[in-house]
C-alpha cells in the first residue's frame, strides 16, 4: 500500500538490465572476433553540438571496451545534405563497417530522415529506418529501436508480468511510443499484452492509465505523470525525459513513487538499458555479416 511521506515502491533500476544485456552479448563477441569478424559499429556526427559529441563520445568508449572498432566520420557544422548522405553511402559500403549510428539531432539544413533512409536498414543501428519500423509492424526479425526494446528487456529482468495484461503508453512519438506499442503488443512471452495508446488526441487520457496494471511515459513532458493518473500497485516506467541545459526532468512525478508498486527510478532508469540495446542490435548485425 501506498504510504504517505515515504515510497513503498520497488525500484526497477535499469543498470542491472543493461548489465545483463552486455554479459549475454560478451561471448557472442569474442566468438565473432575469434572467427576473424571483429564487429564494428561506425558513427556519424554532424556539426559541434557538445552534448552530442559527448553521446558519441561515451558510445566509442562503450565499443571500445566491448571489443568493437568504431570507424567515426565527423562533418562540419554546415555541411550540406549531400555531405551527410555521402558519409552514410561510405558507412554502408564499409566492409568493416556492421552497423551504423546517425547522431540525431543533426543542424537545421539537415534533413535526418533522408540521411536515414539513404542508410542500409541492415546497418541500422537505432532500429528507425523505415524499413526497420515495417519488420517491427510484421514481427520479422532486424534491429529494434533501442529504448522501446530496452523497456521490455526492464520488464521481462524484474519478472513483471506483460502477457496478458493491460498497458498504457502515454505518446506516440516514433522513438518511443509507437514502436514500443508495436513490441509489447507482439505474440512473446515478455510481450502479449492489452496496449492502449494515449496522447494528445485522448483528453481525458488519465481514464486509461488509471486502470492499466502498467503505464509508461513516453511524451517528454517533465511532469506529466501524477499520482491521481494511476491505480495504487501499478508498475510505472518513466521513458520521457527533457533536458533544462543538464538537468533531467522526467516526465513521471515523484509522488508517484507513493503510489506504484513498482517503479523506475529518476535517473537510472531506462537510459542504461538503451545503449545495451543498442549494441544488442550491433552485435546482431554482425553475426548477420559474418553468416
Ligand atoms: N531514455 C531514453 O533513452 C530515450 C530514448 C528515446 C526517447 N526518449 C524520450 O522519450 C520521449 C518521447 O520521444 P519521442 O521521440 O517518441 O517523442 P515525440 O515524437 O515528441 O512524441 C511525444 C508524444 O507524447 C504525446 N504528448 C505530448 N504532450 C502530451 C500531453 N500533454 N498529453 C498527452 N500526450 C502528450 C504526443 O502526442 P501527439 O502525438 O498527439 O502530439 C506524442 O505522441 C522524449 O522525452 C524523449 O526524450 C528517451
Amino acid at each position: 500500500m501506498a504510504q504517505v511521506g515515504g515510497s513503498t515502491a520497488r525500484m526497477l533500476p535499469g543498470g542491472p538490465v543493461a548489465e545483463a544485456v552486455l554479459a549475454d552479448l560478451a561471448p557472442r563477441i569474442a566468438a565473432l572476433t575469434a572467427a576473424g569478424h571483429q564487429p564494428g559499429l561506425g558513427t556519424i556526427l554532424v556539426g559541434e553540438d557538445s552534448a552530442s559529441a559527448g553521446y558519441i563520445r561515451m558510445k566509442q568508449a562503450k565499443a571500445a571496451e566491448l571489443g568493437f572498432t568504431s570507424p567515426h566520420i565527423h562533418l562540419p557544422q554546415d555541411a550540406t545534405q549531400a555531405d551527410v548522405e555521402a558519409a552514410v553511402r561510405e558507412m554502408n559500403e564499409a566492409d568493416d563497417v556492421d552497423s551504423v549510428l546517425i547522431q540525431h539531432p543533426t543542424p537545421p539544413q539537415i534533413d535526418f530522415d533522408a540521411a536515414l533512409l539513404a542508410l542500409d536498414p541492415d546497418k541500422d543501428v537505432d532500429g528507425l529506418h523505415p524499413v526497420n519500423m515495417g519488420r517491427l509492424a510484421l514481427g520479422m526479425p532486424g534491429p529494434v529501436p533501442c529504448t522501446p526494446a530496452g523497456i521490455e528487456a526492464l520488464l521481462a529482468y524484474y519478472e513483471i508480468p506483460v502477457s496478458g495484461r493491460e498497458v498504457c503508453i502515454l505518446g506516440r512519438g516514433t522513438t518511443l511510443g509507437r514502436p514500443l506499442a508495436l513490441l509489447l503488443s507482439q505474440k512473446r512471452p515478455t510481450a502479449n499484452a492489452a496496449v492502449t495508446v494515449v496522447h494528445t488526441g485522448v483528453p481525458d487520457w488519465p481514464e486509461y492509465t488509471r486502470r492499466a496494471e502498467i503505464v509508461i511515459a513516453a511524451a517528454g513532458v517533465p511532469g506529466i505523470l501524477q499520482p491521481e493518473h494511476l491505480t495504487p500497485g501499478v508498475t510505472v516506467v518513466g521513458g520521457g525525459v527533457r533536458y533544462a541545459g543538464r538537468k533531467l526532468l522526467p516526465d513521471v512525478a515523484e509522488a508517484c513513487e507513493q503510489v506504484a508498486g513498482a517503479i523506475t527510478p529518476r535517473i537510472g532508469g531506462v537510459g542504461p538499458t538503451t545503449i545495451a540495446l543498442l549494441f544488442r542490435n550491433a552485435v546482431e548485425a554482425a553475426e548477420r555479416r559474418a553468416a
